[in-house]
């Protein structure tokens, strides 16, 4: 079996940031399938333009045909699942594309993978994995007190992207346990650093603090979060997919657990030496409280000591060191951002935050 790989969703952020790094390091050919929903951004990759160990081909993880013909042509040894709807105050607007793709999509990938499984020798059977990127958010929300989410916390999904992405992880689950395809499961906390989307939390902050626009904090800002930098969370994966144990779930966190309005702060405070207001006033001046998330998950925390221990991972970033890289990122990518930020990302802002008492056009 050659060094190839199929990776689905890697024009999105984390997965642009696995692509990235995974040819960096010379590990193999990646093939590179992605609907480019208006998440998927082509820019996140042009640096492999020339590059021929990256195949780029757009698609949806649902058609099961096209997943057929690729795994069939490039004869990959792992396929790992990045592709999915992922931001929850869409899910909360529209949740049939999240239904659509992190449910049936992943159901057809994987109907299509273990049909290409089955038919490999039993030493590729053996070497094959399907490792597929999930999220803490399955967990549902802790107290204030409650121990951080292990694997074995039970699952109890709050949002329709929770849900969509725990009914994903129950699929990959079974067809381990039903078909014995080698799955690997990892559930990470939230991700950030270059590429990030600038609907989530950080690099919405640094793009409305720079373009004069408020600061949107929902409900009283003490929800907490805990933040893993993304490179951080590409070498998880490459971990477990090189070591993790067959049908095991790991979960990937970065110990940096941070209520937002502190995130949100810390941003201002170093916007304010790098990057100052022409009037002198703090970033922190915009700053606006805004109408709560439905249902807004209270807190998450990542007990990542199972990877920790058996896999020999930990986090190379403090969340001091991850930011600083994130926010000099954003200063010195302003066209990638202002790229991004038209067309439907636009019109999403407007709808979104008016809803929420700010005028953000
Ligand atoms: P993202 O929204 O930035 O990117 C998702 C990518 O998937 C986009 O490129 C999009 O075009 C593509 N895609 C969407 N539907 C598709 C389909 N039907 N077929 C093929 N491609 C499709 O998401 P992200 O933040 O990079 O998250 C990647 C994965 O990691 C997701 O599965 C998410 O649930 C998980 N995750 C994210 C975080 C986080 O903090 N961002 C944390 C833990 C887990
Ligand atoms: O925990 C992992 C999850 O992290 C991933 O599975 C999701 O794909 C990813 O989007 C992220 O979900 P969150 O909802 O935690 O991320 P978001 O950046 O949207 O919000 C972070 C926190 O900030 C959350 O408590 C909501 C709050 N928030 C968010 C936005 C966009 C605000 O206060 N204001 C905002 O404008």
């Amino acid at each position: 079996m050659n060094k190839t790989i199929v990776v689905t969703g890697g024009a999105g952020f984390i997965g642009a940031n696995f692509v990235l790094t995974w040819l960096n390091q010379s590990l193999g050919t990646v093939v590179n399938l992605d609907k480019l929903t208006y998440a998927g951004n082509l820019e996140n990759l042009t640096t492999l333009e020339h590059n021929p160990h990256h195949i780029f081909v757009q698609g949806d993880i649902s058609d099961q045909a096209l997943v057929a013909q690729l795994l069939a042509e490039h004869q990959p040894y792992a396929v790992v699942n990045f592709a999915a709807e992922s931001h929850v105050d869409r899910s909360i607007h529209g949740p049939e594309d999240f239904i659509q793709t992190n449910v049936v999509g992943t159901f057809h990938l994987l109907e299509a993978v273990r049909a290409y499984w089955g038919n490999l020798s039993a030493e590729n059977q053996q070497a094959f994995r399907f490792l597929h990127v999930s999220t803490d958010e399955v967990y549902g929300s802790l107290g204030k007190n409650d121990a951080a989410f292990t694997e074995t916390t039970a699952y109890a999904p709050n949002s329709p992207y929770s849900a969509s992405k725990a009914a994903s992880d129950h699929l990959v689950r079974a067809y381990h346990h039903t078909y014995g395809l080698p799955t690997l499961t990892t559930n990470c906390s939230n991700n950030y650093g270059p590429y990030h989307f600038p609907e989530k939390l950080i690099p919405l902050v640094i793009h409305n603090a720079l373009a004069g626009k408020p600061l949107p904090i929902y409900g009283n800002g003490l929800q907490v979060r805990d933040w893993l930098f993304v490179e951080d969370h590409c070498a998880a994966i490459r971990r477990v997919l090189e070591a993790g144990k067959v049908g095991e779930v790991y979960n990937v966190g970065g110990w940096n657990e941070k209520p937002n309005i502190d995130v949100v702060r810390t941003l201002c405070r170093m916007l304010d030496s790098k990057k100052p207001r022409a009037d002198g006033k703090s970033y922190a001046d915009q700053i606006a409280f805004v109408q709560d998330r439905l249902g807004h998950d209270q807190r998450y925390a990542i007990d990542a000591s199972k990877i920790a221990r058996d896999l020999g991972w930990k986090p190379q970033e403090t969340f001091e060191s991850g930011i600083e890289k994130t926010v000099n990122w954003y200063l010195e990518h302003q066209g990638w951002v202002n790229n991004v930020a038209s067309g439907d990302y636009r019109h999403w802002v407007s709808k979104h935050y008016t809803e929420r008492g700010e005028e953000m056009a």
